[in-house]
């Protein structure tokens, strides 16, 4: 019987194999992780996702097998550094400028020139990435080509404010904070409410933290980048979720913290409250579909969810990704105000990512054997990342299906339907 090792071997070759032959088969090599990203048919194709991420699986799983445990530990430990590089260099303009000097890359020095850092300090640390061509030279791989902005350099010093806009990977990329405060939070319970309050020597909640005027940019950024989660997701998530299909085009449809409304175009029937974010709304609405407006069939509000919910007896409220920003106490009350708006028949759903368990639970897909039934960093990996990152940021959690059920019990919502996706679809009906 082949060991541990060798069957993890095994799963990469054949997932090797499988994913050459794909691209073979359409007359395109394998990508290389040497030139810029470019589309290619297969990128979304589900099985060979699959097989990508059995790869990937087994690939980590080799490595934390094969890799001495100290290694393992220094390489975790100081993993925090590799997400604040890449926020320098997203900010720094880094990808833009390498996009500019093209495939034969730019010396540290010239790169430094350009976009003001000191090239003493950094040329060290550049020379760790994996986008060296030379000693000191740099150019964009097919990873760090995603980061370029949707922006010329010369558009993006006129107006460093808007630099984000269009270019929702590099604004997430960027949104990196506080972590370095998460032990200090956890060992001290009470002290702040989060590790981004203490990061930052706030009270707010970064919500209310990013709307002070110094902080306007980082609002804009992070509204790119909810926006890109909604170019994303495919759209038949969201008409899927909500049961667009079965809904009379009358329905009334509630967006609750819906920020600029990019899920509700998809919907194309949705009313939608955000919070201050409301004249980014405006501007994404007027361009992206100013006749919904016009009609009166889409009405942008402003609205705090603490407060009751002023839209009363909807056919359907629903959030997208809003309940894990918080703890369940505050969760509840989110919860809760829309049941107290909502009739007998009225709907919630919630879109949110679920937090899978990482031993075998019955009706799980099944996950060869000796790769985690979470399939490791290929699988729950972003999904318990991001719920570090709620904790950080927010004190909030990403949450197993029996823990939305319970938020649902305590607040006179039942769990009707689970939907699974890319993002699951929690269906609620009124209790
Ligand atoms: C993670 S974002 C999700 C936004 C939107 N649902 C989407 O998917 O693009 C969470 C949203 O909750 C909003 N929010 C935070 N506190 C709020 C409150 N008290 N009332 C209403 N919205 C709030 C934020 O402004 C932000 O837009």
């Amino acid at each position: 019987m082949a060991t541990p090792l060798a069957t993890l071997a095994q799963l990469i070759s054949t997932g090797v194999q499988t994913l050459e032959a794909a691209y073979a088969k359409q007359g395109i090599p394998y990508p290389s992780l040497d030139a810029p990203f470019q589309p290619t048919p297969l990128d979304f194709d589900p099985a060979l996702f699959q097989t990508a991420h059995l790869i990937i699986a087994a690939a980590s799983q080799l490595i934390a097998t094969v890799r001495s445990p100290m290694e393992t530990i220094q390489a975790y430990a100081a993993s925090m550094h590799t997400t604040s590089t890449l926020g320098f260099v997203v900010d720094a303009d880094i990808p833009d400028v390498l996009k500019d000097a093209g495939p034969k890359g730019m010396h540290v020095k010239d790169l430094a020139a350009v976009n003001g850092i000191d090239a003493d300090n950094q040329g060290t640390n550049f020379k760790s990435r994996s986008l060296i061509v030379a000693p000191n030279t740099f150019a964009n791989n097919r990873i760090s080509s995603l980061l370029i902005k949707a922006k010329s350099l010369d558009e993006i010093k006129a107006d460093p404010e808007a630099k984000y806009d269009g270019a929702p990977i590099a604004a997430i990329a960027a949104s990196t904070q506080a972590s370095g405060y998460l032990s200090e939070f956890l060992r001290n319970p009470g002290n702040d409410v989060s590790p981004f309050n203490t990061a930052f020597k706030t009270q707010k909640t970064m919500w209310e933290w990013r709307e002070e005027t110094h902080n306007v940019w980082r609002a804009r950024r992070f509204a790119v980048g909810m926006k890109g989660g909604g170019d994303v997701f495919p759209a038949n998530i969201f008409t899927d979720g909500i049961g667009g299909e079965k809904l009379p085009a009358d329905a009334l449809v509630v967006d609750v913290g819906g920020s600029i409304g990019s899920v509700t175009p998809e919907t194309r029937q949705s009313l939608s409250p955000p919070t201050k974010e409301i004249t980014e709304g405006e501007k994404f609405w007027a361009e992206s579909a100013p006749e919904l407006i016009e009609s009166g069939r889409v009405k942008l509000q402003v609205h705090n969810f603490f407060e009751p919910q002023p839209v009363k007896d909807a056919a359907m409220y629903f959030m997208r990704v809003v309940i894990h920003d918080w703890p369940d106490v505050t969760a509840k009350e989110i919860m809760a105000n829309t049941r107290k708006a909502g009739g007998k028949e009225s709907k919630l759903v919630l879109f949110d990512l679920v937090m899978p368990y990482a031993c075998e639970t019955p009706g799980a897909p099944p996950v060869p054997s000796p790769l985690l039934p979470n399939l490791g960093i290929a699988g729950a990996g972003f999904v318990t990342n991001l719920d570090i990152e709620m904790m950080t940021v927010f004190n909030g959690k990403e949450r197993t299906v029996d823990q939305f059920r319970a938020l649902g019990e305590a607040t006179g919502w039942k769990l009707e339907e689970v939907k699974p996706g890319m993002l699951f679809a929690f269906v609620f009906s009124a209790v």
